[in-house]
């Protein structure tokens, strides 16, 4: 399969990333359809295309037409099979938990033709974990956008050693298609590229507010005004999910069985009272007011 071939993207999962990744292939001119299991999901995530791509007319950055042809491109649906029957390529942005991911790619090997390729949107878990539940490892690969999927430039293809290099070039020429910017992660390691950076400065700021150096606004404050970033690591955390971030701080520490991996308190007495950040209202800061 060259990257002309691939006409039809299915994306598994409609929730914070799948979306965006669906309304995203749907605008580069791909067949899209979008699935998730929770009905009220795949309703939000219709929704959102509905206001968005209007939107995108009313700021001219798509004509009126452009809109109403990546909108007619796009199909939510709550079956799998459905979703995949026709794909050429899969991308999975389902909970981040490697069993239900597991169970996931058997299923999509089962349901999508032979050629098409299995990407997982995992932040953290790499392909060689997933790949041996299907029947075409070498088609199995990290595809890793970053929040929000419509904005963030950056996808990183991590090629693990079953990767084939035509499944990885192929998935970096689709990036291109999509107004992306991907960069080759060539081995599977912990975090992949970026996000092992971002684990360092995350690891260091809870660090810093556990034991009373500075409040979490500060630290923030101190990276947005010190070191000239976009937002600090609370803020970042409200966006990307405090549930994501409790979640792989567990998956790392049943990898890994060291305690200094388990989620912060802080973060797990958030978990616990559902405040996750952006998409519950509140999480370090309160989302509620504005
Ligand atoms: N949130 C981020 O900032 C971010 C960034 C990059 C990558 N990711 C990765 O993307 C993936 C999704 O993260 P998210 O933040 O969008 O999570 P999310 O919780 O917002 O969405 C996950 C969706 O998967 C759906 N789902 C669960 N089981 C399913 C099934 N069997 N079939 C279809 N859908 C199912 C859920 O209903 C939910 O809507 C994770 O692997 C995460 O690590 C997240």
């Amino acid at each position: 399969m060259t990257i002309d071939d691939v006409k039809n993207i299915a994306v598994v999962g409609a929730g914070n990333m799948g979306h965006q990744i669906a309304i995203l292939a749907a605008i580069h001119g791909y067949n899209v359809t979008c699935t998730d299991v929770v009905p009220e999901i795949l309703a939000k995530a219709e929704a959102f295309a509905d206001s968005y791509l209007p939107g995108r007319v009313a700021k001219e950055k798509l004509t009126q037409e452009q809109a109403e042809a990546a909108r007619a491109r796009l199909t939510f649906t709550d079956s799998l099979e459905e979703a995949v029957k026709e794909a050429d390529y899969v991308i999975e942005a389902v909970l981040e938990v490697l069993d239900l991911k597991r169970k996931i790619f058997a299923d999509l090997d089962r349901l999508s033709p032979d050629h098409a390729i299995l990407a997982t949107n995992s932040s953290a878990i790499v392909s060689s974990k997933i790949a041996d539940v299907t029947s075409r490892p070498d088609k199995v690969v990290n595809l890793h956008f970053f929040n929000p999927a419509l904005v963030m430039k950056l996808v990183e293809v991590v090629q693990g050693p079953h990767v084939s290099d035509e499944t990885a070039q192929l998935s970096m020429q689709l990036c291109d298609r999509l107004d992306k910017v991907s960069v080759h992660v060539k081995k599977e390691v912990e975090g992949f590229l970026l996000n092992r950076i971002f684990a360092a400065i995350n690891k260091e700021a809870l660090w810093m507010l556990e034991m009373g150096v500075a409040s979490f606004e500060d630290i923030d404050k101190a990276q947005v005004f010190g070191a000239g970033h976009p937002m600090g690591a609370f803020r970042l955390m409200d966006l990307t999910g405090i549930d994501l971030n409790y979640t792989m701080a567990i998956e790392k520490f049943k990898a890994t069985g060291d305690e200094a991996d388990l989620p912060a308190p802080s973060v797990v007495e958030r978990y616990m009272k559902g405040d996750y950040g952006q998409k519950t209202g509140k999480g370090w800061y309160d989302y509620t007011e504005d």
